[in-house]
């Protein structure tokens, strides 16, 4: 496991960028696994900028899987995943529509079978919510769970009411990568910043392997990497910290 932690949310990105940068560069990076939320946008418009400074950096054939996907929001809709991740993600990274998939309620199951046929997920990028949860995966949630259904806790809708005219507009379910299926990703980033993000850091990282907090079950994953500014990396003791 490493933790790096860095004085703004930019640094943090650049410094997450290159690391993919480098492994796209070595062939290693065929299928990307996408957040959606705040956290992770300042990575992607990190990496489309190294794409547009250098020519021999392009992605035509990466594959993005989504982590989750809100059901009920109708086709189209902007705060929906897919709009979401063909906004901030496959459009600057110039990744084709078709090479970006979602979970659907209707089929959850495919969903892990579509990842496995690509040949499993090179890196996941992952947010965490204030409660602690990873994807969708609220706390509860179990460690070997797979993609599927789920209720969103009422402070996740909250959280998420930002994006919304307000938290009525904000789906109730959603469709999402399961604990299970996202620890088979070969490499794991997470981003944190801010302070509101301190204490589901400090508990994921430092507190007891506990479902009730479904981002500590990451310490199970053997290349998994903590991107933290320094408000989010606020509440782990100093032995929790690994400069970058
Ligand atoms: C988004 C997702 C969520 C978010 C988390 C943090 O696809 O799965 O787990 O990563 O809610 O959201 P932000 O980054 O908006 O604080």
């Amino acid at each position: 496991m490493r933790v790096s932690v860095h004085p703004t949310a930019e640094a943090a990105a650049e410094s997450a960028a290159a690391t993919i940068a480098a492994l796209a560069a070595r062939g290693g990076l065929r299928v990307l696994g996408v957040a959606t939320g705040s956290s992770p946008t300042p990575v992607y418009r990190a990496l489309a900028r190294r794409r547009d400074e250098l020519p021999e950096l392009q992605f035509p054939d990466l594959t993005l899987f989504a982590l989750d996907e809100y059901l009920g929001l109708p086709p189209g809709h902007p705060e929906s995943y897919r709009s979401v991740v063909e906004r901030d993600a496959a459009g600057p990274l110039g990744i084709s529509p078709d090479r970006v998939h979602l979970p659907s309620g209707a089929d959850p199951a495919a969903y892990d079978l579509a990842i496995a046929r690509h040949g499993g997920v090179d890196v996941q990028i992952l947010g965490i919510g204030r409660n602690g949860h990873i994807g969708f995966n609220e706390p509860g949630s179990s460690f070997d769970s797979r993609t599927r259904v789920v209720d969103l806790d009422p402070s996740t809708r909250l959280a998420n009411a930002r994006f919304f005219s307000g938290v009525d507009e904000v789906p109730s379910q959603a469709v999402t990568q399961g604990i299970g299926t996202i620890l088979e990703a070969r490499i794991l980033m997470l981003f944190a910043f801010g302070a509101e993000k301190a204490e589901a850091v400090a508990a994921a990282l430092e507190g007891p392997v506990t479902e009730r907090v479904p981002a500590s079950a990451l310490r199970a994953h053997p290349d998994v990497h903590w991107v933290l500014d320094d408000a989010a990396a606020s509440r782990l003791s100093r032995s929790g910290r690994i400069e970058p």
